[in-house]
């Protein structure tokens, strides 16, 4: 499976170019593609992260972090996903970085999204859905959930992201409409930001495997 997310990753280096601010996602395909873009040291400004993990891994490799603010627009994000559909749309939050990994995606203007053939599925909802909220909303918003979607929220317990929040995964939905879904999610007060990518879905989605699949 790591040659396969390897595979994927060194792809996605094709969308590098010199002297580019590069937006970085966070999971263990991005583990890869930052070992891959190592090479490119010197050559691009830096990166933008979406985590405090991609970050000491950029760091160990000695490329400049660089925070969104200073960055402004940036031409490219590389990030995994938990799941995605065949119109680019995504699940993603596995790894607990969502609302940055949201927020970089809504900065580029490509955003490259590197997995395995694992992740694709018809319909999304089937890796449960990870929701940020503010902690002292944690049982608001989980009864708002199962009022409103019949999905089953289950809180992460352990986990505090790097906002300082927490995070329910939704089990049991089947997400016939993810545009609908994650902007009526957002709506729920305590909500910070919902896993689906699908408002701002992925514009390219490379499938490591034999051979690797642009899409
Ligand atoms: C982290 C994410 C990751 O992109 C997602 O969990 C996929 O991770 P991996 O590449 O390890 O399978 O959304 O919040």
């Amino acid at each position: 499976m790591t040659e396969v997310k390897r595979q994927a990753a060194e792809r996605a280096l094709a969308y590098v170019e010199d002297d580019m601010i590069v937006g970085i996602g966070t999971g263990s395909t991005v583990a890869c593609f930052i070992d891959a873009l190592a090479a490119w040291k010197g050559r691009i400004r830096g990166a933008v992260s979406s985590s405090e993990q991609s970050t000491a891994q950029l760091k160990a490799h000695g490329i400049d972090v660089i925070d969104l603010n200073s960055a402004g627009p940036l031409s490219l994000y590389v990030d995994g996903a938990d799941e995605c559909d065949p119109h680019k749309r995504l699940i993603k939050g596995g790894g607990g970085a969502l609302t940055r990994e949201k927020i970089i995606a809504q900065a580029s203007q490509r955003f490259v999204c590197i997995i395995d053939a694992s992740k694709q599925v018809p319909i999304l909802g089937h890796f449960p859905l990870p929701v940020e909220v503010i902690p002292m909303a944690r049982s608001l918003v989980a009864r708002a959930i199962l009022a409103d979607t019949g999905g089953q929220p289950v809180w992460r317990e352990g986990t505090v992201t790097d906002n300082g929040n927490w995070i329910l995964d939704i089990h049991n939905l089947r997400i016939i409409d993810p545009v609908k879904l994650e902007t009526e999610l957002n709506q729920i007060p305590g909500v910070v930001s919902v896993g689906l990518f699908a408002r701002r879905p992925a514009d390219v989605v490379i499938v490591g495997g034999e051979p690797v699949q642009v899409l």
